[in-house]
């Protein structure tokens, strides 16, 4: 991602130093700076993406970042993001696979610095949308694993679907599955609402007759329905 995120801001005109732990990642018309600490002194905004905090506070602890506008795009907990503020810090999500940085599909969430987000929103809209969402540096992150346990819920949910129609599928993926869960979307908005004109008790019998199908199919309890 890191080397994405690098690319992007070298094709969009951005001057940019780029550092990797391990040398070798080479960004086209970037500078490979050969220590972080270089790399930090030789840029005004600081974009860090590793694998986790940890990472990140072994690279940038030894580093003064005093004056520094510091945006961390490393994915992690709100606690993460608020126990890691250092410079003038914004914290991000990055709602995206690297195929997409750079398009308007990319949603980057930002909370943290409101001045560190207003003086650097142009470059960063190079990334993709730009969302900042709250001054408490937690909220990108907050936001970001919300959204993720969302997908990941569905995922799981279209998952189970497909082990149940196997040998079965066809075109149902197409024609069915994407349609029934874009239309599903609509109530989103009114969950754990009760509805009568859908009741809690007609839901829990179709539950039970999935519950009841899968143990015919021998595909067990589906975890997302327990
Ligand atoms: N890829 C995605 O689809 C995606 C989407 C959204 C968000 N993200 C987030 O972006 C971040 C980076 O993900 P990625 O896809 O780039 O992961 P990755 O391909 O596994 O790369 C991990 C990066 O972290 C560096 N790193 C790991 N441990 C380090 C350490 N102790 N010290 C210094 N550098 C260290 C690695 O350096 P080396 O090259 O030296 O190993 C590498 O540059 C993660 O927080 C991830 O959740 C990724």
């Amino acid at each position: 991602m890191g080397e994405t995120l690098a690319e992007t801001f070298v094709s969009n005109g951005h001057p940019t130093t780029v550092w990797n732990r391990t040398p070798g990642k080479v960004v086209e018309g970037a500078t490979h700076a050969p220590t972080a600490a270089e790399a930090v002194a030789a840029s005004e905004v600081v974009v860090v993406c590793v694998l986790d905090y940890k990472a990140a506070r072994e690279v940038l602890d030894p580093i003064d970042l005093t004056g520094k506008a510091v945006v961390n795009l490393t994915n992690g907990t709100p606690a993460h993001a608020r126990e890691f503020v250092r410079g003038d810090y914004l914290d991000g999500g990055i709602m995206a696979v690297p195929q997409m940085i750079g398009t308007p599909e990319a949603i980057v969430l930002y909370s943290g610095s409101r001045t560190v987000f207003d003086n650097y929103q142009d470059t960063l809209n190079v990334l993709g949308q730009s969302r900042f969402v709250g001054e408490d540096p937690g909220l990108a992150a907050l936001y970001d694993l919300a959204l993720l346990s969302a997908m990941y819920g569905q995922f799981a949910g279209a998952k189970h679907a497909l082990d149940m129609v196997g040998a079965n599928r066809g075109d149902f993926v197409e024609t069915l599955l994407i349609p029934w869960l874009t239309s599903t979307m609509v109530a989103i908005p009114v969950l754990g609402q009760s509805d009568p004109q859908s009741p809690d008790d007609m839901q829990a019998v179709a539950i039970g007759n999935i519950i009841e199908a899968n143990e015919d199919l021998g595909l067990g309890q589906p975890g997302h329905l327990r």
